[in-house]
């Protein structure tokens, strides 16, 4: 769907993404470790498979270049990508899972990365990679509260030359930072996102407010489609099917909503942004690969 943008709205410039993406071969919802998923529910492996083959063919047809990592038996959740860590400049953290389930997950990525020639960097604090920390401008927002621990943000801050952003989540069925906040526009200097303000603690919404006095707020009909679990490449923008008023909210802001229906993975608590780790190059190896 493309609506016109009026007039007032900002050019937005799209730059193709690489990105890394695990097929949910082997998806299900075996346990429960956040409050969308209910393993009494049973669930359809096929259809799962069918919308994330539909998500890489969008990508695709975006230009984007699209990674595949080797799903493994007994990880159902494995096909939550952006969980698997975090790529800046070339230099991939690696992530450690808060819960027992996932944690051999991380092993996985940790040898993609650096079979992709990234300098791996291993984590020794609790985090789950893109979940909570979500690149933008020249800064990194940090989520806490569930998932990452505090001490994650202090090495991050050591690992990548950037300033971290520590915001708090305050709500549980809102457990990860890329589910509560949708950066639409990440280069430095034109800077966008959306958000769920109910999803911050006092001072983490402050603070959102004083850094993107212009940032889209989503109602709660759309965050509950994980309508802000996106994937933008600075104009189009890939999100949840359904959410209208928010796809309305990115056409007015200059952005071309991209719809995907990832309803299946919802039952595992993940959408668009779940699914795909993005593959951040050193400036000039980027130019040299476009
Ligand atoms: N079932 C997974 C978990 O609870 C879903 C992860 C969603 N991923 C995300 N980036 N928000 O860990």
């Amino acid at each position: 769907m493309t609506v016109p943008a009026p007039s007032a709205a900002p050019a937005r410039v799209a730059t193709p993404l690489s990105v890394l993406m695990c097929r949910p071969t082997y998806f299900t919802v075996a346990y429960a470790i956040n409050p969308w998923m209910d393993p009494s529910r049973p669930t359809d492996t096929a259809l799962a498979i069918a919308q994330w083959e539909d998500l890489v063919a969008t990508y695709r047809s975006l230009g984007f270049g699209v990674e595949l990592l080797e799903p493994l038996p007994g990880l159902p959740d494995m096909v939550f990508a952006a969980n698997g860590g975090l790529v800046v400049a070339g230099r991939a953290y690696t992530a450690s899972f808060a819960h027992e389930e996932r944690r051999p997950e991380a092993a996985a990525h940790a040898a993609w990365f650096a079979a992709a020639g990234l300098e791996v960097v291993e984590a020794t604090e609790v985090n789950e990679g893109e979940g909570d920390f979500l690149a933008i401008g020249d800064a990194i927002l940090a989520g806490t509260g569930f998932r990452a621990s505090r001490g994650s943000h202090e090495e991050l801050a050591r690992v990548f030359d950037r300033e971290i952003v520590p915001l708090t989540l305050v709500r549980e069925d809102y457990y990860h930072l890329d589910t509560a906040i949708a950066v639409l526009d990440a280069r430095p200097g034109s800077e966008q996102i959306a958000y769920l303000p109910s999803a911050f603690d006092g001072a983490g919404l402050a603070e959102l407010r004083r850094r993107y006095p212009q940032a889209i707020e989503a109602s709660e009909e759309d965050a509950a489609l994980f309508a802000l679990n996106v994937v933008s490449d600075g104009r189009h923008v890939v999100t949840a099917a359904g959410a209208t008023r928010f796809h309305a909210q990115l056409a007015a802001d200059g952005f071309v909503p991209v719809s995907v229906d990832l309803s299946e993975l919802r039952a595992g608590g993940g959408g668009v942004k779940c699914c795909t780790l993005e593959v951040r190059l050193p400036r000039a190896a980027a130019e040299a690969v476009a």
